[in-house]
């Protein structure tokens, strides 16, 4: 299993993730990146057919925000806007 969230405090809302990856990553208001599954909390595994979607994601992200792992990371809800 897979899960991803963006980590917030080193986004620099260069854009990059949603093109990539649009079922995966959206930005707020700001243009900071959140992950969509779940408001970024990073707790829903994510779809098989994302994971490429992923990889490309968290390849692509300037700052290496897009973070991945094979267990469940610990609450950063952002709200959706
Ligand atoms: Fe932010 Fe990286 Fe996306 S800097 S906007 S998470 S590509």
């Amino acid at each position: 299993a897979q899960f991803t969230m963006v980590e917030r405090s080193t986004c620099i809302a260069c854009g990059a993730c949603n093109p990539v990856a649009p079922d995966l990553f959206d930005y707020t208001a700001d243009g900071f990146a959140y992950a969509l599954l779940d408001d970024n909390e990073g707790t829903t595994e994510v779809p098989e057919d994302l994971i490429e979607d992923l990889e490309d994601a968290f390849e692509g992200c300037p700052t290496n925000s897009i973070k991945m792992s094979d267990t469940p990371f610990s609450c950063q809800k952002v709200e959706a806007s």
